[in-house]
């Protein structure tokens, strides 16, 4: 029998803004204190008591996700502070790519390494976090120091109303969308060979005691079929195109402002970017991206035990 999960209630055109708790601007720590501070956050040390119950709520009910935006004179240390503050409330920090992971164009291209799509200044498509069918963070978080020059959109579209569209348009493709497809080994630390990427597969649709787990990254699963040397079946990129053309017709697209902090529910939004450009004498583009374990049920995992 099919599940059928509720649409999404919020208005889908643009992007569910919260205040920033009270408590935490009266916490602030000064200009000139707020490395320190930020060192002892990140160790969980000095974290004041706010209260985050209206966040976490919108997180894990049918709106998944919010943005809090913070003032853009605060500085980088105060907002990465502040951020830290935040997310500790709903849960772990997971440490995978570092705990705070600066999303920013380091010159690479995705197209003819490993590197990840993060350390370019590229699209992204539309994905959810994480290529390794052993983890799936329960958040994902993006905090805004510098937009960039121009471009660099962020998009969010919701998986359930998705998946309800794609029931009642397509219901021969609910059974491609459940079945796990290999996913390329991009994560640092994992081994990557056929054996790796075969094992690596994860489905677009799953359920678990929680609801609804949508996890999409198009490109890391045809890519991983051309190293296996496998041709993508029809069906799949049928389901890929279907997907991608509403979420291209549904997406909420947004720019993300300094001092504001995204935060979204990994398992039902999908989230993306649009190419941006760097320039002279502007700041160049950089999000803090960081992902949360223990809102609902993911766990930090050591990847030496793994490797
Ligand atoms: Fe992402």
């Amino acid at each position: 029998m099919i599940p059928i999960f509720p649409s999404s209630a919020h208005p889908a055109d643009r992007p569910v803004r919260l205040p920033v708790p009270h408590a935490l601007r009266k916490a602030l720590p000064s200009s000139d204190r707020a490395e320190a501070a930020l060192a002892q956050a990140m160790d969980g040390v000095g974290i004041p008591a706010i209260d985050v119950s209206r966040l976490a709520e919108t997180l894990s009910g049918s709106t998944g996700h919010a943005i809090l935006a913070a003032p853009s004179c605060w500085t980088d240390a105060q907002l990465r502070w502040a951020y830290v503050v935040i997310l500790h409330h709903l849960g772990d920090l997971n440490g995978r790519y570092g705990k705070l992971f600066d999303v920013a164009d380091r010159g690479l291209d995705h197209t003819t390494s490993n590197a990840p799509v993060s350390k370019t200044k590229a699209a992204t498509g539309m994905h959810t976090d994480s290529s390794d069918a052993g983890y799936n963070p329960d958040l994902v978080a993006l905090l805004c120091l510098q937009p960039g020059a121009s471009g660099g959109r962020s998009l969010l579209a919701d998986a359930q109303a998705l998946f309800d569209r794609l029931r009642l348009a397509h219901p021969e493709l609910v059974s491609v969308a459940r079945t796990p497809w290999p996913r390329d080994v991009v994560t640092p630390g994992l081994t990557s060979c056929s054996q790796a990427i075969e094992e690596n597969a994860i489905p677009v649709f799953s359920e678990d005691a929680h609801g609804l787990v949508f996890r999409y990254m198009r490109y890391w699963t045809e890519r991983a079929m051309a190293k296996l040397d496998r041709a993508v079946p029809e069906e799949l990129t049928r389901l890929f195109d279907f997907i991608d053309a509403d979420m291209e017709k549904h997406a909420v697209r947004f720019q993300l402002r300094r001092g504001d902090m995204l935060v979204a529910n990994n398992r039902t939004m999908v989230h993306g970017r649009e190419a941006f450009e760097n320039a002279a004498g502007c700041a160049p583009r950089c999000l803090v991206r960081a992902w949360v374990d223990g809102f609902l049920d993911s766990q930090s995992q050591a990847l030496s035990l793994r490797a």
